[in-house]
């Protein structure tokens, strides 16, 4: 087993696991996006920010990526972690100013505005790519995909067409932490998909 800290408790884990892992299996919550363990993570959100301190030394890691490792010393919840958190939930709200999940995700962490441009108000998607890892992960039918790139991208079927390969099973909408597959469920599926599942 691996020994290490988190906010000064002593935490054991698994070779391999991720300080978010750990963190979990020891009570400790640290936010999330785009994480779930029943997918590979992908590091897209920033939520999930803690700080590890060596001495006088910091930085700012991702706990859903950042590998747990012998006398490391983590902080979930420093000033640092804090204004870092804040400065992520502001972000992901100038682009998805329609997420009634993320307004209340990010008030609960004193954020009820954003200093950036604030993109199109009915937009929820914050491009996490949770959809798309569970349908290619999990459901195996890699129907979904990020297309298109920088500000244009966006979550579809291929060149944002209703896909065959859709089995309409909804895990997508299920794991989308901001309510925004909801909306893009029909696109994607097509409407004999539709049909077919009532
Ligand atoms: S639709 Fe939801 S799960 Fe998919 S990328 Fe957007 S926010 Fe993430
Ligand atoms: S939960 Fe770790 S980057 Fe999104």
């Amino acid at each position: 087993m691996i020994k290490f800290k988190i906010n000064d408790q002593e935490i054991s884990a698994q070779p391999g696991w991720t300080v978010l892992e750990a963190a979990r299996q020891a009570g400790i919550h640290i936010p999330t996006l785009c994480y779930h363990e029943a997918v590979e993570p992908s590091g897209a959100c920033r939520l999930c920010v803690v700080e590890l301190r060596e001495g006088d030394w910091s930085k700012v890691v991702i706990s859903c990526m950042y590998p747990v490792a012998e006398g490391i010393t983590i902080y979930t919840d420093s000033d640092r972690v804090k204004n870092v958190r804040r400065w992520i939930l502001e972000m992901l709200l100038s682009q998805c100013p329609g997420s009634p999940e993320l307004k209340t995700l990010a008030a609960k962490y004193g954020v009820t505005g954003t200093r950036f441009t604030l993109g199109d108000p009915e937009e929820q998607c914050v491009l996490c790519g949770l959809c798309v890892r569970v349908c290619s992960q999990v459901v195996g039918a890699n129907a979904l995909a990020t297309v298109g790139r920088g500000v244009h991208k966006e979550i579809g079927g291929a060149y944002m067409k209703p896909s065959e390969a859709c089995v309409a099973c909804g895990s997508c909408v299920t794991v989308c932490p901001t309510g925004a597959m909801s909306a893009r469920l029909d696109r994607v599926r097509g409407l004999s998909k539709i049909e077919q599942a009532r």
